[in-house]
């Protein structure tokens, strides 16, 4: 994935109307769902990208039947008692999201499970799954205690626990609901601030059970789940790329069909908005992830400050509301966002040393950025520009690029198919 791309630049507007890919991680939970349910479910507008290609590839090696075409997937579930030992390591990829998910949900099996992932999943943290897993009886042996290659044992049995989650982590959080529904005995686990909740309802939308106040979740052992068939909404983490572009570039007006809304996920929506974007939210689909159609025209920016409970529901959009910051008339903060160090890439880091490749004034600060804006983007130096192999970077980078007078080329970008692989392909349709 190393290969180098000539980005689009110069952009005269974003024009059309565009689907976009299923969301990644809904499309992970169906998998997980899928193989726990009873009979076969249909999981439509899948997305198809490499890490989702990571989980299924980590159940079909624990035995599980499943079968894809372009965009649909079937999964015939064996419930939790039925998958078979995998003689190999169990390679997860680029994927956090397989990795911490699977990590409580094989808690307690009868055998060994060893999963290892690529270069930049080597360096990203389990310890936040591994400690509060033990806490309820896993057995995970990790490198360094904290890394991949990490083995869970064999394991029989796992308790119940009332806990804090110590990091405001969707992935944490979903590790844990996975082992507690395999506990004896009934789980209680407080939010530090909300995270995505898609395992949360899915879990209902299969049959199960969980109690919701405010941010404290109840969970105890499931009846069985049942196979389910849906539509996944499109991906509000990558609808947002084309949202900032037709925002920052003039004569645009762009149509996004069945983008999920489920509201711990449009924090994005919320803060460009605040910034003065114009975006409308029409044709509304309730349901357990309701979806609607976006339309969003070029509109003139202001700074805003974002930090706080809202940064969970932003945490992927992050790097390009420090995109938008940089054409934004004043200061922007992004403060109390230190987990974004511990993403894909040190995100912090690479944004900042990206975006300044392109004459942003944007300083790193150890929990976020402040950028003052607006400053025109278009080459500074004679190095281009890199993803560092990290998706949202580079995506980032390809609608910075729109942006420019003069040509960029992206190092690296093939980064981009861990969570949207027909991004260029999209954004051609629309140019
Ligand atoms: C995800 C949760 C988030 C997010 C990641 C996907 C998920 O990570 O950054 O892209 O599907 O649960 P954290 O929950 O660790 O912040």
């Amino acid at each position: 994935m190393t290969e180098s791309k000539a980005l689009p630049y110069h952009s005269t507007g974003l024009r059309g109307e565009l689907t976009v890919p299923g969301d990644k991680s809904i499309s992970h939970r169906s998998i997980m769902f899928g193989a726990l349910a009873k009979g076969t479910s249909e999981f439509k507008h899948f997305l198809l990208s490499d890490d989702c290609l990571h989980t299924i590839g980590a159940f079909e090696k624990l035995g599980v039947k499943i079968q894809h075409d372009d965009e649909t997937v079937t999964v015939e579930g064996v419930g939790l008692n039925g998958f078979r030992p995998s003689k190999d390591t169990i390679d997860l990829g680029n994927s956090g999201t397989s990795t911490r998910l699977l990590m409580g949900l094989f808690s307690k099996q009868g055998f060994p499970i060893t999963f290892s992932g690529d270069a930049s999943l080597s360096k990203r943290p389990m310890k936040r799954v591994i400690a509060p897993l033990q806490q309820m009886g896993a057995q995970i042996t990790a490198t360094d205690g904290d890394y991949l290659p990490l083995t869970i044992a064999s394991n029989h049995q796992l308790q119940a626990v009332n806990m804090t989650i110590p990091v405001a982590s969707a992935q944490v959080k979903s590790a844990l609901l996975f082992a507690a529904m395999q506990a004896e005995g009934t789980s209680v686990f407080t939010e530090l601030a909300q995270t995505r909740d898609h395992t949360e309802r899915m879990l209902q939308q299969f049959g199960g059970h969980i109690d919701k106040q405010g941010l404290q979740l109840t969970i105890g052992q499931q009846p069985q789940f049942k196979a389910q068939q849906f539509r996944v909404p499109g991906d509000m983490s990558s609808a947002a790329f084309m949202i900032a572009a037709a925002t920052l570039v003039q004569n645009s007006e762009l149509h996004l069909k069945q983008v999920g809304l489920n509201e711990t996920r449009t924090g994005f929506l919320n803060v460009l908005s605040r910034m003065g974007a114009n975006i409308e939210v029409e044709k509304v689909e309730p349901g357990s992830e309701s979806m609607g159609d976006l339309v969003i025209r070029p509109a003139a920016l202001h700074s805003t400050d974002v930090g706080g409970a809202e940064i969970p529901n932003v945490i992927d959009e992050l790097p390009l509301i420090a995109l938008a910051a940089t054409q934004a008339v004043g200061v922007t903060t992004i403060s109390g966002a230190g987990e974004l160090r511990v993403k894909e890439t040190d995100r912090i880091a690479t944004v900042t040393a990206e975006l300044r490749k392109l004459g942003a004034n944007i300083v790193e600060k150890p929990d976020g950025m402040v950028i003052t804006g607006p400053t025109p983007l278009r080459p500074t130096t004679t190095d281009q520009l890199d993803s560092h192999g990290d998706h949202r970077i580079g995506l980032m980078l390809a609608v910075a690029a729109l942006l420019s007078p003069e040509p960029l080329t992206l190092n690296d970008a093939g980064a981009i198919n861990v969570s949207y692989p027909s991004f260029f392909q999209d954004l051609a349709n629309l140019l």
